[in-house]
């Protein structure tokens, strides 16, 4: 009987999976093991996350699998395989250190793999396939969950380490984005556990810019934000590492609310002209008009303006508002609706 293809997808990942973390614990996994030891990851967070090893050579999981039943084609389509242009399929991961990348029903749906020296590319990724789709999973979701809707909020953080590292040091309700930017399918995912965002990105310009955007998508899905820029050159990792759960704990409490750390950057960063463009479209998005009426004055304040000025810098289009327009001019209720929605 022929499986589905999600369903052998399934399978190679899970399959694959063993067979990395089998050569982490194997003699040829020792690298790899010093490798962590000397990133301060435990084992028993090393087991948490399910890490691996995928040996050196291009043929390794490639065999195994087929001792198993699977074609090299599964392989491919399932993303831990790769096909050159002469057709030739060989290990995708090659002497790197495993993350595996695990939906919330528990199923290994990808891969991440890091070389531990310099070379190029640090990071590599499964392809996607029927199982998995780029920007649809947060690193670490599986294991915060619990911790996740019982604080109901994220701390959400950009890389393999630094959420493991979050972990560590107790942090637990912590997921990390991947690389990319935040997308639409992780806000939601993560608006379906929690009310409130805490985002903890690097100090460096990449990451202010992805925590300005970020933080305006966490926003527009009605969550709580809240953002720690890091100290420049610090990451989550690198931070708990050098300063312990304390260093990070005082950081914790100096966030940032999210709209105003928006703001900041805007008026630093880009003209008063752009920066009003921002606040139009972030207003505007808001179909809800109790939401804009909650945001009208926020915003107005951190500009240093009042509610009536904030409202004659918009476009006539934006002036209109669908509906009863009387909406505007309730200050003060706007929070305890929203209270109530959330
Ligand atoms: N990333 C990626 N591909 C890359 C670089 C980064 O997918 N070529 C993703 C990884 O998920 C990585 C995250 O972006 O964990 C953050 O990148 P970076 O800060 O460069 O790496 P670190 O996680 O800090 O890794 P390390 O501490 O090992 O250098
Ligand atoms: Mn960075
Ligand atoms: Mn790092
Ligand atoms: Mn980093
Ligand atoms: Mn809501």
């Amino acid at each position: 009987a022929s499986m589905g293809r999600a369903s052998v997808c399934r399978e190679v990942n899970s399959w694959s999976n063993s067979f990395f973390g089998q050569h982490l614990q194997g003699s040829n996994g020792q690298k790899a093991r010093l490798y962590l030891e000397k990133r301060q990851i435990s084992q028993e967070t090393a087991k948490a996350f399910g890490l691996g090893w995928s040996p050196d050579g291009w043929n390794n999981l490639k065999s195994f699998l087929e001792s198993r039943g699977f074609t090299p084609e599964d392989g491919v389509e399932a993303g831990v395989l790769s096909r050159n242009e002469r057709g030739r399929i060989y290990d995708r991961f090659r002497a790197r250190l495993i993350f595996p990348i695990i939906a919330l029903s528990g199923a290994v749906v990808a891969f991440g793999g890091r070389v531990m020296g310099d070379d190029e590319p640090k990071y590599l990724n499964s392809s996607e396939s029927p199982i998995y789709t780029k920007g649809e999973h947060l690193y670490g979701l599986y294991q915060a969950r619990t911790h996740i809707t019982r604080s109901s909020r994220v701390l959400l953080t950009e890389g393999y380490l630094d959420v493991m590292a979050l972990h560590q040091y107790g942090f637990e309700n912590s997921c990390g984005i991947l690389g990319t930017a935040l997308t639409k399918a992780q806000v939601k995912r993560m608006a379906g556990l929690a009310r409130e965002v805490v985002l903890i990105f690097d100090g460096d310009a990449p990451g202010q810019s992805a925590a300005l955007k970020s933080a305006e998508m966490i926003l527009q899905a009605g969550l709580t934000c809240r953002v720690l820029i890091l100290p420049e050159g610090e990451d989550a990792h690198s931070l708990l590492v050098a300063r312990g759960r304390q260093g990070l704990e005082d950081l914790l409490q100096k966030t940032t609310d999210g709209l105003d750390f928006c703001l900041k950057m805007l008026s630093t960063n880009k003209s008063p002209g752009e920066t009003m463009k921002w606040v139009e479209n972030f207003i505007t998005h808001f179909k809800d008009l109790s939401w804009r009426s909650y945001y009208i004055p926020r915003v107005a304040h951190v500009l240093g303006l009042t509610e009536k000025e904030l409202r004659e810098k918009f476009t006539p289009a934006a002036q209109k508002t669908p509906g009863d327009t009387r909406v505007w001019s309730q200050q003060g209720k706007g929070a305890e609706q929203r209270d109530r929605e959330l």
